[in-house]
C-alpha cells in the first residue's frame, strides 16, 4: 500500500469520520425502531445538504442550527410528533462517541510525534463536547471549525484555516474524512487525503480522489 513519508499534521474530519453518527440514533432506538436507519441517513443527508445551500446562498447559520433544521425536517418526514424524542436526539447528538479505534490510533501518532487537529462543519462549542465526551482531548492538538469563516466545507477557504496555523506545507499535511465530497473537497485543495470508506461506499464521480482509501482508522499509522 502505498505510503506518505513526510508527514506531519494528520487533520481529521470530525462527523463520521472520528464521531459515530449511527452511535446518536442508537441511543433512541426504542423510540424510533425499524425506522432507526433511514432516520438517520437523511438526517445526516439533509444536515450536509442544509450546510451546502446555506453556503451556497451566504445565508450561514452554525451547525448547530442546521442539525436542528435537518432534523425538524426528519421528524416530519416520518410524521413523528415528539418532543422528547427531538430533546434526546440532539442531547444524543452532543453526547456522540467515538469509533472504537480512535484513542488508539491518536495515541500512536502522539507517541510518533505527529500533531493532530480537527476540521469540522461542526461549531466550536459541538466539537469541545464531543472530544471531552469520548475522552480524546489530550490527543488532539487543534481544532479548526467553519465557524470562525461563516462558511462550509468544502469551501477552499475551509482547508486554507489549517495552513494560517501550520507553518507546514501541503505534502506534509494527511487530511483524513469518511466523506467523500469532502475527501474531494480536501483534494481538491491540494491536501494528501486518506478516505476512511467505513461503509464500502462507491466513489463520488468527481475529478479529486483521494490518495489512500482505508475502511478505518485502524492502518492510518501505516500509511504514513
Ligand atoms: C464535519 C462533518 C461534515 O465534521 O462530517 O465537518
Amino acid at each position: 500500500m502505498k505510503k506518505f513519508d513526510n508527514i506531519k499534521l494528520c487533520i481529521f474530519d470530525a462527523y463520521g469520520t472520528l464521531f459515530n453518527i449511527n452511535s446518536v440514533t442508537e441511543q433512541c432506538l426504542e423510540e424510533l425502531g425499524n425506522i432507526a436507519e433511514p432516520f438517520t441517513s437523511l438526517w445526516r443527508s439533509k444536515q450536509l445538504e442544509y450546510s451546502w445551500l446555506r453556503s451556497l446562498m451566504n445565508r450561514y447559520e452554525d451547525f448547530w442550527c442546521v442539525t436542528e433544521e435537518s432534523l425538524d425536517y426528519s421528524l416530519n418526514y416520518f410524521n413523528i410528533k415528539n418532543d422528547s424524542l427531538k430533546i434526546n436526539l440532539l442531547k444524543a447528538y452532543e453526547n456522540i462517541s467515538c469509533y472504537e479505534e480512535v484513542p488508539t490510533i491518536l495515541s500512536k501518532l502522539k507517541e510518533r510525534k505527529i500533531s493532530t487537529a480537527i476540521l469540522s462543519n461542526a461549531s466550536t462549542i459541538m466539537l469541545n463536547k464531543a472530544i471531552k465526551n469520548s475522552k480524546i482531548d489530550f490527543y488532539i492538538d487543534s481544532c479548526f471549525s467553519v465557524d470562525t469563516l461563516k462558511i462550509y466545507k468544502p469551501h477552499p477557504t475551509v482547508y486554507n484555516l489549517v495552513l494560517e496555523k501550520y507553518n507546514l506545507n501541503k505534502n506534509e499535511i494527511l487530511f483524513i474524512s469518511s466523506n467523500s465530497w469532502d475527501v474531494a473537497g480536501a483534494k481538491s485543495f491540494g491536501f494528501n487525503v486518506s478516505w476512511i470508506n467505513r461503509f464500502n461506499s462507491k466513489e463520488e464521480v468527481l475529478p479529486f480522489k483521494c490518495d489512500i482509501e482505508l475502511s478505518s482508522l485502524t492502518n492510518l499509522p501505516t500509511i504514513i
